[in-house]
């Protein structure tokens, strides 16, 4: 079976009530539950973890490492300031999709327009709510699982 570890940095735990004019209304729980069900069709399984702490999302990254096809991640603030966040992800063989519910590039906070953590991934979606996760789960397919058909 394919496992991906899907990795919700900090403030993503309040995904719904948290400034939902940028957000979003849609929960965290509901995102988890639209890629489980998307991943299910695969015969893929997902492994969601979200943490405030950047300390926990490496722990995480390293005591699953070895029994994962890829990580479909958002870092939350870290991808502007994560790097030891980016030094675990650049530690991994496996593919990494980032997705950002908004266009960081778009946002009026300059600080917001370079991921680092982007750099160690293969691409990043960005800008599209919580589509963004399931167009980053698409994404990773494409990459694992070249062969398989396009989706329904
Ligand atoms: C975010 C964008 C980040 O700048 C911000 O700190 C977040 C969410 C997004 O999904 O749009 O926490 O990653």
């Amino acid at each position: 079976m394919t496992t991906i570890l899907v990795l919700h940095g900090p403030n993503l735990s309040i995904l719904g009530r948290r400034q939902p004019e940028i957000y979003g209304t849609t929960t965290l729980e509901t995102i988890d539950e639209a890629l489980r069900s998307r991943a299910s069709a695969w015969g893929w399984e997902i492994i969601a973890v979200q943490s405030n702490h950047e300390g926990a999302l490496i722990d995480t990254i390293e005591s699953h490492y070895e029994r994962i096809e890829g990580v479909l991640i958002n870092p939350g603030a870290l991808t502007h300031y994560g790097l030891s966040l980016r030094d675990a992800l650049a530690a991994l063989t496996v593919p990494i999709v980032e997705v950002h519910l908004s266009n960081i590039h778009a946002r009026a906070e300059e600080w917001r327009h370079h991921s680092i953590t982007g750099e160690v991934a293969k691409g990043i979606v960005s800008g599209f709510g919580w589509r963004s996760y399931l167009l980053g789960l698409d994404a990773l397919r494409g990459i694992i699982d070249p062969g398989a058909s396009p989706p329904a």
